[in-house]
């Protein structure tokens, strides 16, 4: 007869378990009653980078990396992509439902009353070099913001975790473009309420000497369907950086400079830039075969290709493909794209990524987009950590409603000298000692 459960036998005792299966999992806990004697810990499961550990239950987004399906709430990617506007996608991840009018308009208005930045934050980002990385820029001035909101700290109250929520969404894009104007030398430009986010953000990043900004329809449209294929991602490195670091109630700015520490990293979300400079790198065409020779050698990665959980095509990716012609349409062909294509299209003949399952990720496109857009690389990482604040804080609320989470603290299998002593006649430091 079937039954939902795992029998195992310990070959140590020959004792067996029985060990009851949930949403194909079993709980790890389980395995501790299984001990070789009273002094045992219990047995553990050792799974370095998590490759097949479910930390905690969520119901934002549905990953099937097989069937390459991404589903924010139950709505495939594709469908919110080409209906939704980019705040609309943020109030579905943090409220489980798409709004209605009326709580469409109540929670744009909510997200403009929170984009302008203290004045002290702007002098604290005048603080930094004037060649600074955007992405180390941003990181710290949203931590910055923890000092200017100590109530943030309150995060066991949910009304007060809501208020932090629409802080963060709304300044985002103002520091995003701050970090830029920085890095340009350029004033800082303060946000126009009468713009739509994706539209403001822009306005803050380029506007000039005109008395209003209006961003390219085409542009706009484009950056916000870039925005909502990466609001969010489920469990991704920086997603569980923002999990853990909340898990020990530090504040949300705290928690989100965290995670978008993690996402700066050239194997999550530092990709989109290391792609831009693996182009620049292979330089024309006809150098492509000697590149990928190279990749399959091991003595370099193809940036923008590989995905811990797709092992398909990265359904953001096709629709990256398609912003891609939008904005192509109004700036020119990007000479980078061809070589983007044809890139693709020999690794993806190339029985190496066949056998690996390596196939274009959304960063392998976005680069070449936001360079048309007239950002520069430098500025990609940044560009992703604006919409993903939105995954990162559905993450941190859903994780502090959970009851079952506690403060995130894995255990380890230590494989140092078990124990040793300094030599008995080494004399104690005294306090008046000159060290
Ligand atoms: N180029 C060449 N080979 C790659 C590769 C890439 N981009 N990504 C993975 N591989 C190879 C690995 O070398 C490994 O080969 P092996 O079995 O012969 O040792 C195999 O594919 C499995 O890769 P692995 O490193 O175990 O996968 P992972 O799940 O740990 O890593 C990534 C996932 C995303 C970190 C990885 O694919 C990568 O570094 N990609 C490039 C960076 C990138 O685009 N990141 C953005 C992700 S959205």
């Amino acid at each position: 007869m079937k039954a939902n459960v795992l029998t195992v036998t310990d070959g140590r005792t020959d004792k067996t378990y029985v060990l009851p299966i949930d949403a194909g999992t079993i709980r790890a806990m389980e395995l501790r009653q299984m001990k070789e004697g009273a002094e045992d810990f219990g047995l553990m499961t050792y799974d370095p980078a998590f490759m097949n550990t479910a930390s905690c239950k969520s119901s934002i987004t549905y990953i099937d990396g097989d069937k390459g399906i991404l589903r924010y709430r139950g709505y495939p990617i594709e469908e919110l992509a080409e209906k939704c506007t980019f705040l609309e996608v943020a109030y579905l991840l943090l409220n489980g439902e798409l709004p209605t009018d009326n709580q469409l308009k109540e929670w744009q208005n909510e997200v403009k009353h929170h984009t302008m930045l203290h004045e002290t934050t702007k002098k604290f980002l005048e603080g930094f070099r004037y060649d600074a990385h955007p992405m180390g820029m941003f990181v710290s001035t949203v931590a910055a913001l923890s000092t200017v909101y100590p109530e943030a700290r309150n995060v066991l109250d949910a009304e007060n975790r809501r208020r932090q929520i629409v802080r963060l969404i709304g300044k985002v894009p103002t520091i995003a473009a701050y970090t830029y104007r920085h890095s340009k030398g350029l004033p800082y430009v303060y946000p126009d309420d009468d713009l739509n986010y994706t539209g403001n953000f822009m306005n803050m990043l380029w506007r000039m000497v005109e008395p209003k900004y209006a961003a390219h329809p085409v542009m706009a449209r484009a950056l916000s369907v870039l925005f909502i294929l990466h609001a969010d991602h489920e469990q991704n490195c920086s997603t569980n950086t923002m999990r853990a670091v909340g898990s020990s109630q530090a504040d949300p700015y705290l928690s989100v400079a965290a995670a978008a520490a993690a996402l700066s990293g050239p194997l999550h979300g530092g990709a989109n830039e290391a792609v831009l400079r693996m182009l620049d790198q292979i330089g024309t065409k006809e150098n492509i075969p000697a590149y990928i020779e190279q990749v399959k050698a091991g003595k370099l990665k193809l940036m923008g290709f590989g995905h811990r959980v797709y092992k398909n095509y990265d359904p953001r990716a096709r629709i990256i493909k398609w912003a891609a012609d939008q904005v192509f349409r109004v700036t020119g062909r990007n000479p980078r794209l061809d070589m983007a294509l044809e890139l693709e299209k020999i690794a993806l003949e190339d029985e190496y990524f066949i056998k690996r399952k390596l196939y274009p990720n959304v960063d392998f496109y976005s680069g070449i987009i936001y360079q048309a857009m007239g950002f520069s690389p430098d500025m990609f990482t940044v560009l992703f950590a604006i919409p993903r604040t939105v995954g990162w804080l559905a993450h941190w609320d859903e994780l502090m409603r959970d009851t079952e989470q506690k403060i995130a603290r894995p255990r380890q299998i230590y494989t140092g000298v078990m124990e040793r002593h300094l030599p008995a006649n080494r004399p104690a430091i005294q306090a008046s000692a000159a060290v």
